[in-house]
């Protein structure tokens, strides 16, 4: 059951993260619980189970699921209580709901052989989106304007011109001279788990990382350009706004870093 008077469903007065399931188990717990106290931090709601209780909840969602390959979706709002924009009285226990599904991994992996296309649309979000929240409005007209022009996401350009990250993952390019080019994590960007995974990904093979901005236009002109998602992993771009990057396949460092994620992320 859901209250009509919960404060998700009548405010977005919630946070949210999301997980991925790989083999039963669970990618990057520690950091995505780590971020969601962080999220529910900033918006002063509180924690409304111990983490230890939580991880016992998360998993028997996952195996009362019978989820394998697939999410762990968990949302924690400011609780129900009668309307009023102003913070509920205090005690008001918040909601939590966590849900979890199997997902088409395979598909996933066509997917990334083949590459996506991406458009960008412009930035029209409010300035706290480093906080995991549940009012997603502009990013679900960006996806569905993704969709409508044939592509798999929209990445958000600021008023600067530059990418500030897509709709439901953060944006990365590959320079001519083989940088690895994603915006810093300041205020503009939800600073994903697997981006920061990623990091160390991108160290221990070698590369060069450069965490700036950059624009739509130094992205048509890249070598190679992908996104990073907990259900996407690590997924190639190979359109952006039609135009074709690099040779217009999947690049070979968004195919390496994808192929080697895994090792690097924690399993629980
Ligand atoms: N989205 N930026 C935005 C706006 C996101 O919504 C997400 C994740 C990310 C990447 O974060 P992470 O690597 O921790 O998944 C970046 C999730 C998957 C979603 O909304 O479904």
């Amino acid at each position: 059951m859901v209250g009509i008077e919960d404060r998700g469903y009548q405010f977005s007065d919630g946070v949210y993260e999301v997980c991925e399931v790989r083999g039963g188990r669970l990618i990057d717990e520690r950091r995505h619980l780590l971020r969601l106290v962080r999220s529910l931090d900033e918006l002063r709601i509180p924690m409304p189970m111990s983490q230890a209780a939580l991880a016992i909840v998360m998993r028997e969602c996952i195996r009362r699921n019978r989820v394998s390959n697939g999410i762990l979706y968990l949302q924690i709002t400011r609780g129900v209580a009668r309307r009023d924009h102003g913070f509920p009285p205090p005690g008001t226990r918040p909601s939590i709901v966590v849900s979890a599904r199997n997902i088409d991994f395979a598909g996933n992996e066509r997917a990334a052989a083949d590459g996506i296309a991406v458009i960008t649309v412009p930035d029209n979000r409010w300035a706290r989106v480093d906080i995991k929240s549940i009012s997603l409005l502009p990013n679900v007209l960006a996806k569905q304007a993704a969709r409508e022009q044939g592509a798999k996401e929209a990445w958000f350009v600021n008023g600067d011109g530059h990418v500030t990250e897509g709709s439901s993952s953060n944006a990365w390019i590959v320079t001519k001279a083989g940088k690895v080019v994603t915006r810093p994590a300041d205020n503009a960007i939800l600073r994903g788990i697997t981006r920061t995974v990623l990091i160390d990904v991108i160290r221990a093979q070698g590369l060069e990382l450069e965490e700036r901005p950059f624009t739509a236009a130094e992205a048509y002109g890249a070598r190679e350009a992908f996104l990073t998602s907990a259900s996407q992993v690590v997924m190639p771009v190979v359109r952006v706004d039609d135009r074709p990057i690099g040779n217009g396949a999947p690049g070979s460092v968004a195919t390496a870093l994808r192929a080697e994620f895994h090792r690097h992320a924690e399993w629980s």
